[in-house]
């Protein structure tokens, strides 16, 4: 199934021309269009609906503080939900003295941890330090500052002149190894290349910027076990800010609060949205270290001017509240744990039975599939082919939503699947799922068979 175009006479789409399914409403893990038919969520749109859609107690609590107070001003008022959510973030480093600042989505937090870096390292007295390093193989939003920060080149290309230079190292991506490297020989040199990225720009680096567990550019990328531990020092020994892109990886999406969790390395500062309101509200986070803050506040006012109309409103807050209330009191962290093992188990036979599966890794439910033309080569297929859009359009036809991920290598080839379903998914829905884009796979593979690419 093809979408069907939407009524979108006036709405300015996505993407220009493309089509667009009219939701009519959700609950639990589907989504319903107009005509009834109901979608797996597979995807929770891009990470962010953990909890489903129409979830009862999330509702009550966006009712609730709708009729209390919505809105108020950050330049004056601070709100009871505001300030629990603060604490609660700030519970999830090790650090008493951490901070908590507001947005209202990924990107205006990615812009505002890089104004901090810059803020910080004027604190510090080093005004020439303003460069920002980020990966190759890294999405980091689509404002200015965090598109700047992003390495997908089909992203930036457009913007090119208009983006800030940034620094780019290579990427800890062991399916194509960017060093030539095989995981038995391997001695992170993806590590090393970050290590002495910092070291020769001394001189100009404010800070480092890295997804602990990737997310659009190459869903499910991890980094070997001592790669973060390397980095955090690195940055330490330079008096550069380790940032932590946990955009889509955080809020308990890889099983912990925060996938650095995993590796045991606490950065300087974090980055949060999507799920931490599962898409009840447009909300945003930044944790800053107090080392950080402390640095910043003494320094006289006006190093660090920022602010956006919707940081800290009182209704994002109340349901970023209730949100993790939720995750607490039912124990969602373990099911995420248990369902994202049982995902990739039940990809395993999927990825064996279909050529086109190169690989299927993650962390809890974030999870990622990279289709290849060649499974020993690990050759991509080429763009015309449209792979990540054809099993996306044979996914809608099996009633599940994927995201499909297209033109994630430098070259602008490279199609990946991301599998992001929301945390309340049972057992027997994760099968159901995994069935449904086992049939989506024969399907995509049988039209590239029998179709001539599109150029
Ligand atoms: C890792 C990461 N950072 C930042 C962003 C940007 O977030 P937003 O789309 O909410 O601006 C995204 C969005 O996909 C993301 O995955």
């Amino acid at each position: 199934m093809t979408p069907a175009p939407s009524d979108t006479a006036h709405f300015f789409p996505r993407v220009p021309g493309g089509p667009l399914l009219t939701v009519a409403r959700g609950e639990g893990i589907h989504l319903y269009d107009r005509d009834g038919r109901a979608f797996i969520d597979g995807a929770s749109g891009a990470a962010v609906a953990c909890l489903g859609h129409a979830h009862p107690r999330i509702v009550e609590a966006l009712a609730r503080q709708a009729a209390t107070v919505a809105f108020t001003h950050s330049s004056v008022w601070i709100s009871e939900p505001a300030l629990e959510l603060s604490d609660r973030l700030a519970a999830w480093v090790p650090d008493p003295d951490a901070r908590v600042l507001f947005t209202s989505g990924g990107s205006e937090a990615v812009d505002t941890a890089i104004k901090l870096a810059r803020a910080y390292q004027l604190a510090r007295g080093r005004a020439d330090r303003f460069r920002i390093a980020s990966r190759e193989v890294s999405y980091h939003g689509a404002t200015m500052g965090a598109l700047s920060a992003t390495g997908l080149a089909r992203r930036r290309a457009p913007y090119g002149p208009m983006l800030a230079p940034a620094i780019r190292t290579s990427t800890s991506y062991c399916y194509r190894c960017p060093h030539g490297q095989t995981p038995d020989a391997c001695a992170s040199e993806c590590a090393a290349d970050v290590e002495s990225a910092i070291a020769r720009h001394d001189a100009d680096l404010a800070a480092v910027m890295i997804e602990p567990v990737v997310g659009a550019s190459a869903p499910g990328v991890g980094a070997p076990p001592d790669y973060f531990r390397r980095v955090a020092e690195a940055c330490r020994i330079h008096d550069v800010l380790f940032i932590a892109d946990e955009v889509m990886s955080g809020a308990g999406r890889t099983g912990r609060r925060l996938a650095m969790e995993h590796y045991g390395v606490w950065p300087d500062v974090v980055v949060l949205s999507k799920g931490l309101s599962g898409g009840y509200a447009p909300l945003g986070a930044v944790i800053v270290s107090g080392r950080v803050y402390d640095a910043i506040r003494q320094t006289p006012p006006g190093q660090f001017i920022h602010g956006f109309t919707y940081s800290a409103s009182p209704l994002a807050a109340a349901v970023g509240v209730e949100v993790q209330r939720v995750i607490d009191e039912t124990g969602l962290l373990a099911h995420v744990e248990a369902m994202g093992a049982r995902l990739r188990e039940a990809l395993t036979p999927v990825a064996r039975q279909h050529a086109m599966v190169g690989d299927v890794r993650g962390r809890g439910l974030l999870v990622g599939l990279e289709l290849v033309a060649d499974r020993a080569t690990r050759e991509p297929f080429p763009p015309a082919t449209r792979l990540a859009q054809r099993v996306f359009e044979a996914a809608l036809e099996q009633g599940l939503i994927v995201y499909p991920c297209a033109g994630t290598l430098p070259d602008g080839r490279g199609d990946q699947i991301l599998l992001a379903p929301p945390y309340i998914i049972r057992a027997e829905e994760v099968d159901d799922l995994a069935a449904r884009l086992a049939r989506a796979l024969t399907v995509a593979a049988a039209t590239i068979a029998t179709q001539t690419p599109r150029s």
